[in-house]
């Protein structure tokens, strides 16, 4: 039983790494083997659109045939049992590098004889955002659309799909060293420190449930 990790975060001890590390933490404690993956180590682009995933041929359904790092990534995923995505919110969307592994991955196994999944058998997947705006202007800009998007693709796709996003995480250590006029950063800092161990722990309870 195998739990893989993908960090979408080209930052190794950000905000996504701590929440997929609490998740993975979890899944240890339900007895998974886990690995974490950092796509940002990894060389490989989105879909190129080239529809060899498509063609009347054997490698119908058998994923991408596109040759770079990300053809590690899915043998990988497909030998794992389940999978956790952690992803900082860029621009209003996950990160390009987790974007790409997720466009390439699911277009590859997305039938388009029929709704059925491609796939032998079932993947649980979680999928965990975070980003540096609060649950207001997140409603306002209806970004957590794009987070429901990604997991009712996983779900159609591969199995049972969730999603959990943490707002208003910190972006840096010492906000006094960046130009941070328009924030307000003890309100900010205040927020962090009662919310994010809730959110390390909604995501711990996620891990550990993803397989049960
Ligand atoms: C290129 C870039 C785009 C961003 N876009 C958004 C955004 O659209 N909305 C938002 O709330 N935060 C945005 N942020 C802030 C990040 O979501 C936030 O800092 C997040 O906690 C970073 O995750 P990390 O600590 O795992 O790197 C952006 C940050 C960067 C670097």
């Amino acid at each position: 039983m195998k739990i893989l990790g993908f960090n979408g975060s080209p930052r190794k001890n950000g905000n996504s790494m701590k929440l997929l590390e609490s998740a993975i933490r979890g899944a240890q404690d339900f007895g998974a083997e886990t690995e974490i993956i950092h796509l940002y180590n990894l060389n490989y682009k989105g879909c190129r659109s080239c529809f060899a995933c498509k063609r009347k041929s054997p490698m119908y359904g058998k994923g991408c045939a596109m040759k770079d790092d990300f053809t590690q990534i899915m043998n990988d995923m497909l030998a794992a049992d389940a999978w956790i995505f952690s992803s900082p919110i860029y621009n209003g969307h996950m990160s390009s590098s987790m974007s790409a592994l997720l466009e390439r991955f699911y277009f590859s196994h997305c039938n388009y004889d029929s709704h059925e999944r491609m796939v032998e058998r079932e993947y649980p997947s979680l999928l965990i955002y975070n980003m540096n705006g609060n649950q207001n202007f997140m409603d306002k800009m209806g970004i957590e659309n794009s987070c429901k998007y990604d997991s009712f693709l996983m779900d159609r796709g591969f199995g049972k799909s969730q999603y959990m996003i943490a707002n208003s995480t910190l972006q840096f250590d010492d906000y006094s060293k960046y130009h941070t006029a328009a924030v307000p950063v003890e309100a900010k800092i205040k927020f962090s420190e009662e919310h994010f161990p809730q959110d390390l722990q909604r995501a711990y309870d996620l891990g550990k449930n993803l397989l049960s």
